[in-house]
């Protein structure tokens, strides 16, 4: 079944605070269906004709959907450039911002994408940001979490989030800042923040994870 984005006021809450990052010059995002983050980003001067702009998308009929979006709706010069295919093989270009919409969790092929074609291809000053499901079907990233939580990095982490997250947000949020501090942005430095929200259509509890200015140290 497709996925649809429409009537979700808490993912339209969560996808305003991920756009929240001034006009960048090159730009990734996952758009789905409706392609609600794309329309934002235009709405709100992320993205304009100076930015370099990649959508991609794996469903070949949400891939369809997502052309004839930008065949009707876009309003700048130079067009997105679509990609059917899966993240994992998206080959990067340079850029400031990046939306990774994902469904449920990282995967080991997620994981090496982000180590050898996101990192390496972030902008000085990148903001990246990241949906995840609070549950963790995923036997790779139960594993990561099982290595994580008994670290001191891990709990200092978990000690310091702020209250409103709470639950199993809260131990994916620790997870996910400590591998991301110790893993793959080693080396840089970031401000990160978290934001809890509902994807009410499916009812799944999902975790915004937002990194900001991200330069190297
Ligand atoms: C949550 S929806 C995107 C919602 C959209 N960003 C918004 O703001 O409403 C995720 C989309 O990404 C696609 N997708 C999920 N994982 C993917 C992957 N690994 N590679 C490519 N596309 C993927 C799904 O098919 C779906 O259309």
């Amino acid at each position: 079944m497709v996925w649809r984005a429409t009537g979700l006021d808490e993912k339209r809450v969560a996808r305003e605070i991920a756009l929240d990052c001034g006009p960048c010059r090159s730009v990734l995002l996952m758009p789905g269906y409706c392609c609600e983050d794309a329309k934002l980003a235009l709405e709100k001067g992320v993205v304009d004709e100076h930015s370099t702009v990649v959508f991609v998308e794996r469903d070949p009929q949400v891939y369809e959907e997502i052309v004839r979006w930008v065949e009707r709706e876009w309003s700048l010069l130079l067009p997105p450039l679509v990609y059917k295919t899966d993240l994992c093989d998206l080959k990067m270009v340079p850029t400031d911002f990046a939306f990774i919409d994902l469904f449920g969790n990282l995967t080991r092929r997620d994981w090496t994408w982000i180590e050898h074609q996101l990192v390496p291809n972030l902008m000085p000053g990148a903001n990246l940001c990241f949906t995840f499901c609070q549950t963790v079907r995923n036997q790779f990233m139960q594993k990561v979490i099982t290595v994580m939580e008994p670290k001191d990095i891990y709990k200092e982490r978990l000690a310091a989030l702020p209250k409103n997250i709470k639950g199993l947000a809260r131990s994916l949020a620790a997870t996910y800042q400590t591998l991301f501090e110790e893993g793959f942005l080693k080396g840089y430095q970031y401000a990160i923040d978290f934001h809890p929200y509902k994807n009410s259509t499916s009812k799944h509890a999902m975790l915004l994870m937002r990194l900001k200015n991200i330069v190297r140290s």
